[in-house]
């Protein structure tokens, strides 16, 4: 892969389309701003690196204070690792004797934690890390209401958490409890109101836990919409947000959360087929829409109708403008983190000019870490 540094040091209008901008003076704006907030707070920050897929990303948000990284894949883990990343969670099932043998192979070369809700999976996990020499930290995954991954909260936790301690191999490090269905709660007061009320169940399953005899060192929850909500609770010791350093376009919907969207794609108009239509040379392929259809920066007069393959349909709600085909304007994709997963770089922009390019190096790695 040729990284297309020629560029750096030239106009946004000099790149070749579509393409990913990402707002260097937004981003560390953003960064600046989470850090600050938790400057204060008993809990740290641990963010997720689903939203950038960048080791360089992941050393800013260290730098600034965060205490580590979290990764939802094997694949992504390892490209942090080679990056340079030395304290990740996993906050995720690792699954099946592939995965397992790299995750213990990470192990052996930086701190890693790893998610668990199943006693077959702690002991195949315990089994690899003892062939591997290794210790793996392990947090049991507690379901809090999302009702995707995680044992039941209580006596399940429990059981699962004294197995966990009783591998070889394996370290009980704690709990971990993703609020996953309260990001998106658009009303800051409803937010608040659910998370204290469905976190609760997290907070007693530790005291509970810990009442047994065993000590519940960490406890990871959270997202952007949450972070500084369960980043308060008693008991909470991590929080795993990430779409703060990006946002994006539903993350801007809800209240509450103080960032700026910071990434953007950039589109050639390649034909105004109709006074009040032009057509965009971004579509399914490079631009995601499961969030609902993105909205352009800076243009309320432009309305994103459709998106096929290769081209985007845009309505010109006044009619007019002087949008004429070879302009180029941005979109804020609705979400950012499928969005990036179909690019290849981002072009890191300040006053108007590319300052860097930088590889989105885990894009893709779903299961592996191979480059093609
Ligand atoms: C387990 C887990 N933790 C944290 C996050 C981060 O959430 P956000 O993108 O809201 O910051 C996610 C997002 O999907 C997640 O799945």
């Amino acid at each position: 892969m040729t990284i297309p540094a020629a560029l750096v040091g030239s106009a946004i209008e000099d790149i070749d389309t579509p393409a990913l901008l990402l707002d260097l003076d937004l981003m560390e704006r953003n960064i600046g701003r989470m850090t600050t907030a938790f400057q204060p707070l008993s809990a740290k920050l641990r963010p997720h690196a689903k939203t950038h897929k960048s080791p360089i990303i992941a050393h800013k948000q260290i730098a600034a204070g965060a205490i580590g990284i979290t990764c939802a894949k094997v694949g992504e883990a390892e490209v942090m690792v080679e990056g340079g990343v030395r304290d990740i969670l996993i906050a995720n099932q690792i699954v099946g004797p592939q995965k397992i043998r790299r995750l213990v192979s990470l192990a052996r070369h930086t701190d890693m934690m790893v998610a668990v809700d199943d006693l077959q999976n702690v002991k195949d996990l315990s089994e690899a890390a003892q062939a591997g020499k290794t210790l793996l930290r392990v947090l049991v995954e507690v379901n809090v209401g999302q009702n995707r991954c995680g044992v039941e909260p209580g006596e399940p936790a429990l059981t699962l958490a004294r197995q966990v301690a009783q591998a070889p191999g394996l370290t009980f490090a704690g709990l971990m409890g993703y609020e996953g269905h309260l990001v998106f709660v658009p009303s800051l007061e409803e937010r608040v109101h659910r998370v204290h009320s469905d976190m609760q169940a997290l907070i007693d399953t530790v005291n509970f836990i810990e009442s047994s005899g065993l000590p519940v060192n960490i406890v990871s929850a959270g997202g952007t919409g949450t972070a500084l909500i369960t980043g308060r609770l008693p008991r909470i010791t991590e929080i795993q947000a990430g779409s703060y350093v990006f946002m994006d376009g539903r993350y801007k919907t809800i209240e509450g959360v103080e960032c700026d969207c910071v990434l953007t794609l950039l589109t050639t108009i390649i034909s105004r087929p109709r006074p009040d239509h032009i057509i965009i040379d971004a579509g399914m392929k490079t631009l995601t829409h499961e969030f609902g259809l993105p909205r352009f920066k800076g243009c309320d007069e432009l309305e994103l109708l459709g998106l096929s393959e290769e081209h985007g349909t845009v309505k010109l709600n006044n009619q007019g403008g002087a949008y004429k085909p070879g302009e180029k304007i941005e979109i804020i994709p609705s979400h950012g983190d499928t969005t990036l997963n179909i690019h290849d770089y981002y072009y890191g922009v300040r006053n108007g000019r590319v300052e860097t390019v930088w590889p989105i190096a885990a894009r893709g790695k779903s299961r592996q870490k191979e480059r093609t």
